[in-house]
């Protein structure tokens, strides 16, 4: 069987944040999501991964994502093979550099969540195949394209909207989103107590973007920093790794869970809400919100999937 071609200017390519990529270049990639979501609705079957394998190293647990790389991959001809590290000796036993090695001269891609940037960007460096950050301790770059592409199904266009992220804002959701946002010229404000706003390398590296597209970033432990978003975005709590701080988060965050009174102070009744799940209801949101008539996360959910099969496409 011969693969379907799908012709892109960024195959060989590595996605380890968007740091690096045009906003143009991910707007193309944004186009393609939008295509294969609407070839998938229409029941229409492609085998664009026929003859191709990635491997999927988890060392953190996933639902999403795990699926979204697995079912994309496999009904398009694909291979995934899927690696713990109760599986591989990754960065034990055989150090990271080693294991790129052997796995670029067996694999197309590979696909890694854990925990340290530098990981992904080791095996990127020595593998010489595509490497796709899945989350790590610092960015979350295929989550937040899915959310771009449900806000562009939600209001129609990027630019110009504004994008409140409320709770942990020093995690790998926050610093991505700050990132998109920026280079998509979308508002991005941050809700969140003193001792967990962004860190300064990251806004560093935003600044020339948001300049660029003239993204406003505010950042505050003010509830009015949420007046006029489009969107309320939260996380969980304590993100993967860090569950020894549970008692200290709960503590900090509390007051700034995302509930009907904060997405009434948006001051926007078609003001949607965002949250890249997996979520701890009466936590970081209310079961209210959650539920309710503005929450449009299953469509996020579902979009891991189509972005994730437009980010293959791309790259491998
Ligand atoms: N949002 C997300 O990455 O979900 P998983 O952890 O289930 O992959
Ligand atoms: N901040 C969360 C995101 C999960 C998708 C974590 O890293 O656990």
């Amino acid at each position: 069987m011969v693969a379907e071609k799908f012709d892109s200017p960024f195959k060989g390519r590595s996605l380890l944040n968007w740091i690096d990529w045009k906003s143009e270049e991910i707007s193309q990639i944004l186009d393609w999501a939008i295509q294969v979501k609407a070839e998938s609705h229409a029941g229409e079957i492609h085998q664009r991964f026929v003859g191709k394998t990635i491997a999927l190293i988890f060392e953190k647990r996933s639902t999403r994502t795990r699926s979204s790389f697995e079912t994309s991959f496999g009904e398009e001809g694909g291979h995934p093979v899927f690696m713990s590290t109760q599986d591989i000796q990754l960065g034990g036993k055989e150090s990271v550099k080693d294991t790129a090695r052997v796995l670029g001269r067996m694999f197309s891609a590979i696909e890694f969540r854990g925990f340290k940037q530098s990981h992904v960007e080791q095996l990127a460096q020595y593998s010489g195949i595509p490497v796709i950050n899945g989350l790590t301790d610092d960015y979350h770059p295929t989550q937040v394209l899915a959310d771009i592409m449900t806000l562009k199904e939600q209001f129609g266009t990027l630019k110009g909207l504004t994008l409140c992220f409320c709770g942990d804002g020093r995690n790998n959701m926050a610093r991505s989103l700050m990132l998109i946002c920026s280079k998509f010229g979308i508002n991005f404000s941050v809700y969140a107590p003193k001792e967990l706003q962004p860190a300064q390398d990251i806004i560093k590296i935003c600044e020339p973007f948001a300049a660029a597209t003239g993204a406003k970033i505010s950042i505050s432990d003010d509830q009015s920093v949420v007046k006029g978003a489009d969107c309320l975005y939260t996380d969980v709590w304590v993100s993967m790794g860090e569950e020894s701080l549970k008692e200290e988060r709960t503590r900090l965050l509390k007051p700034y869970q995302v509930n009907a009174a904060l997405m009434k102070a948006t001051g926007k009744e078609n003001a949607i809400f965002l949250h890249c799940l997996p979520a701890v209801t009466g936590q970081e949101v209310t079961e209210e919100v959650f539920e309710g008539p503005a929450s449009r996360v299953w469509d996020q959910a579902e979009n891991r999937k189509h972005t994730i099969k437009a980010i293959m496409l791309a790259l491998i």
